[in-house]
């Protein structure tokens, strides 16, 4: 139900140009294949069903029927701004907040783009920007909020599991309201991202980081580096000090594991 998606937005609803649809490939190829035209308004894509939701690498973002929350919206920077650095950690960190705020404890964020609680993933975030074509940049940031799984619902690849709102909280929100303090946050939170850039959010990102100060092994695109996660920079990148010093991990398409 939009309508209250847009009244619990409270003053920030003017800012958003959201809609639902029951069914569609992923929310993110979608706004990214045909982006709405620009109106000065945040464009949210929500589907009640995907057919093929998207993670990095071709990989699957597994929803369940009624199972969770899964959206995406366009955002478009100012004419003159250099491509956005750390957008995938600044999602995170606005996802992040708005679960605390729902009082969901041990929220923590593993570089570049999930949001784990005691190890276990809870959501994920996909971010892909648009082609420039010689417009200013354009990004599509897709979450998927896992709100009620079913029972013994597994996905391969998390060496930590999943985890669900149910499972965190004693009255878990509806998707409405999940929704709307996602929303809020990722708003509030871009407008520092916009004037002051990923800088701004390090630290409050590094106060979250899963991975931080323990072994970790990175492999993928000719990639495979083990060291101590010892946090990101201020353009997102991940820094882990091994043997030859410490080396910057490009948010790209690795994999990062506890070693
Ligand atoms: P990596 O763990 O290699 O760094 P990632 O966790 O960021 O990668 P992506 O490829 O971006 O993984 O996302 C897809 C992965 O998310 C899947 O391979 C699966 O392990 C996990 N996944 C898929 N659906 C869900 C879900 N509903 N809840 C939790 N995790 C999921
Ligand atoms: C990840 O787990 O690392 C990324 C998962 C992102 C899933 C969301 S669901 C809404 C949007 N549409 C997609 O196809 N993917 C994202």
């Amino acid at each position: 139900d939009l309508e209250r998606v847009l009244a619990l937005l409270g003053h920030r609803a003017a800012r958003f140009a959201p809609r639902t649809v029951e069914e569609c490939t992923s929310t993110n190829t979608e706004l990214v294949e045909r982006p709405p035209i620009e109106d000065g308004r945040i464009h949210v894509l929500i589907a009640e069903r995907q057919t093929a939701g998207r993670g990095r690498r071709g990989r699957n973002w597994h929803s369940w029927p009624g199972a969770g929350l899964t959206f995406s919206t366009l955002w478009r920077f100012a004419p003159g701004s250099a491509v956005p650095a750390g957008l995938s950690l600044a999602a995170g960190l606005a996802l992040a907040r708005a679960l605390e705020k729902l009082d969901v404890a041990g929220i923590q964020l593993k570089w570049p783009n999930d949001v784990l609680v005691h190890g276990q993933k809870l959501a994920g975030i996909l971010v892909e920007l648009l082609p420039m074509r010689g417009r200013p940049p354009a990004a599509v940031i897709g979450i998927g909020i896992n709100l009620r799984l079913p029972a013994h619902a597994t996905v391969p690849d998390q060496p930590g599991g999943i985890t669900d709102l149910a499972g965190q909280l004693a009255s878990p929100p509806s998707r409405e309201e999940l929704l709307a303090r996602v929303l809020a946050e990722l708003h509030d939170l871009f407008e520092v991202y916009a004037s002051a850039g990923f800088p701004a959010l390090r630290a409050a990102w590094q106060q979250r980081n899963a991975f931080a100060d323990l072994p970790v092994r990175i492999s993928g695109e000719g990639v495979e580096t083990r060291g101590t996660c010892i946090g990101v920079d201020d353009d997102g990148a991940l820094l882990v000090r091994g043997e030859d010093g410490v080396q910057r991990i490009l948010s790209g398409e690795v994999s990062l594991r506890v070693d």
